[in-house]
């Protein structure tokens, strides 16, 4: 394991295991709801959604379109500046669809919280949310999932598509990173 890893909090044997179940859970609510074949349009924030949407993806049995976009919250450092942008935005009309977010984590909910207001300006069908990860005590707005894999704590946290410093990012576990050691790290 890299020095700047702690411990792994999440085997990919959890992730994979958890990640089946929520997409089942997932699919039995969007049946009830969607009678047709009508594609429910997942979106994915890049870069950090691309693992777990992979993996989502691959449990994921009902018609859908992937979409993704780009948007910057973070800096290469492990501190938010709490402003997100759109730096790629969607290239397809909402209106009257089904979105579902595929969120790697939830941290402040900043991001999710200023997507979500983005989108029902689009005037979608609806807005749901699945994430990987939600740090529960580091919300700092009103945003909920409407699924989730996994409650996590504060740490900051790398793998699964998640990045220190765009690193680690193909982890296929999610691993604690050691603050202390990367405060002084040379990359
Ligand atoms: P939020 O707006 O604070 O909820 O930030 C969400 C985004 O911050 C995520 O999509 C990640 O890109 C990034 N982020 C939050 N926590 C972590 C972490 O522990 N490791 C890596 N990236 C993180
Ligand atoms: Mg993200």
């Amino acid at each position: 394991m890299h020095p700047l890893i702690k411990n792994v909090l999440l085997n990919k044997e959890e992730i994979n295991k958890r990640t089946n179940q929520v997409a089942l859970e997932i699919e039995e609510y969007y049946k009830k709801i969607i009678p047709n074949e009508e594609p429910i349009v997942l979106v994915g924030f890049l870069k950090g959604c691309v693992p777990f949407m992979g993996k989502f993806l691959e449990n994921f049995s009902l018609s859908c379109q992937t979409e993704y976009m780009l948007i910057s919250s973070y800096g290469s450092n492990i501190k938010s500046s709490g402003k997100p942008e759109i730096l790629l935005d969607l290239k397809i009309p909402i209106e009257n669809r089904h979105i579902l977010i595929v969120e790697d984590v939830i941290d402040t909910g900043i991001t999710l919280d200023f997507m979500v207001d983005y989108f029902k300006m689009q005037k979608p069908k609806s807005i749901k949310i699945v994430t990987m990860l939600d740090k529960v005590n580091s919300h700092k707005v009103d945003i909920k999932a409407d699924w989730k894999c996994f409650d996590v704590g504060d740490d900051f946290l790398v793998g699964m598509g998640l990045d220190v410093n765009e690193r680690f990012r193909n982890l296929p576990y999610i691993g604690v990173i050691d603050t202390e050691k990367l405060k002084n790290w040379k990359w």
